[in-house]
Parts: C-alpha cells; structure tokens; sequence
C-alpha cells in the first residue's frame, strides 16, 4: 500500500473487517436475524490482503465456504458479542471495515429458557434497542474507520451523510437496498468533505469483487495518509 508520509512505517496495514448479520436471541433455539450475507465485507477483506495488509475478520453466522480457508477469523453471534470483541480487538488494527449488518433490535430478557413450545401461549416479544456500536468505539487519531450503509436509493446520500457524521467514521460505503444477499453492488463512497465517488455511473450494478477493490483502491490515499504514523 503506497503511503503519503516521509517515515515509511516498517509493518503492513493492519484491517480489522465485520461482515454478516447479527442474530438476536429469542429462546435457546431462535432468533432474528437480516438477510446480509457477508459476501461484500468478505470480497473487501480478500481486496485488502491483495495489496498486503493484513487482514482479520469478524465473522456474524452466514455461510460463505470461501472463508473457510480464510486463517484469521473470528466469530461472532449477537450484536454483544461482536461489541466485546471490538472493544479487545479495534486497538491492535490501523483500518476498521464496518461491513457487518447489526440488528437494530433484541429481545429484552433474551434468551428465554429452553425452547418456546408451538402449543404454549404465543410469546409476547418485548423489544429494545440495539446500541450503538462503531459510533461509540475508541479510536486514535491513526486509525481509519469505515461504516456501511443500506439504504432506499431515493435516500442513500442524505442517510449515508446523516450516518457519516452521526457515527463520526471517515467514509460510509453506501448500498441501495437491492444489494442486500446479492452478488451484485451499487455502492458509493461518500466522504466528510461532500465528495461521493462511483465506480462506474450512478446505479451501475457491478461484481462484489470488483467493486471491493474499487473500494480498497479508493480509500488507500486516505488510509496512508491518517496511519501514515502507525
Ligand atoms: N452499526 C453499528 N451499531 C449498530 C447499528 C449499526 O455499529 N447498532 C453500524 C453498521 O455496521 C454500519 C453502520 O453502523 O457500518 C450503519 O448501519 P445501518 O444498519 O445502515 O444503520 P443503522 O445505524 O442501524 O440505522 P437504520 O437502521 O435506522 O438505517
């Protein structure tokens, strides 16, 4: 990876990398979950190691056989869990990759005991908020930190911006809804600045693999330049 500073730092970029969904909790058998499959935040972890970073990911519980060969990884079930293992991992990496599709939702007092009988009364479920997550993270100054977003076409900028400057990441890869579980993306870069950048024309769908290292290829001036002191 090219980098803007005089001192060449004397080890790789490190990227931490999220992707799949959350699985919230009902009883000891089910859940809610989201339809994410992983496969964009996968595809931009492998763009990444292209270019000789290293890269670990963290794993919701989607199935994708190519990360099976993948030899850093770690997984994650809830939205908990994944926040516990940000909050012990984010401080050893360069690069976060928020790729994963956190559910918005749990069940309060979640997991029920056991296993819900088909023949009992039907549960009332009690929902609370999911809290907020890289929003919340500690970083340093060094550190470069992507969100996601997905969103209805007719409002992926303004929520992408909204995102951006609520979660206070760098840059926010915005996907309309039509990406979701697809092998396929439309997604744009937009940055604190104002600028968004395409890959091709505006609603242009491409291969996720082409468009994650579109993505890494995009970010890498600013990347070198904040963990340029790393
Ligand atoms: N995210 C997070 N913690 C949450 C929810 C989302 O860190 N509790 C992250 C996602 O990983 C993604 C970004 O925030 O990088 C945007 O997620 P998204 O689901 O698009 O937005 P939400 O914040 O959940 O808002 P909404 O569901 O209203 O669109």
């Amino acid at each position: 990876m090219s980098n803007t500073n005089t001192s060449k730092p004397d080890r790789p970029t490190r990227w931490l990398v999220t992707l799949g969904p959350t699985h919230e909790p009902i009883d000891q058998v089910r859940f809610i979950g989201n339809r994410s499959s992983g496969r964009m935040g996968f595809e931009i972890a492998k763009a990444a190691k292209e270019t000789n970073a290293q890269v670990r990911v963290l794993a919701g519980p989607c199935s994708l056989p190519e990360m099976n060969s993948w030899n850093d990884v770690a997984r994650f079930q809830s939205a908990a869990d994944l926040r516990k293992l940000l909050n012990n991992e984010w401080p050893n990496f360069d690069v976060l990759v928020m790729a994963a599709a956190v559910a918005d939702w749990r069940v309060v007092g979640a997991p029920l005991e056991g296993k819900i009988r088909r023949d009992a009364t039907p549960p009332m479920l009690q929902l609370e908020p999911v809290a907020e997550i890289v929003g919340h993270l500690q970083s340093r100054h060094n550190q470069f930190v992507v969100g996601f977003a997905l969103e209805p076409k007719d409002d992926l900028l303004a929520s992408a911006r909204r995102k951006l400057a609520a979660k206070k990441v760098d840059c926010i890869v915005a996907n309309s809804l039509e990406t979701l579980d697809s092998t396929h993306s439309d997604a744009q870069i937009v940055w604190g600045d104002g600028r968004v950048l395409t890959q091709g024309h505006v609603n242009e769908f491409a291969e996720k693999s082409s468009v994650a290292r579109w993505i890494v290829q995009a970010l890498s001036p600013a990347i070198a330049q904040k963990c340029g002191d790393r």
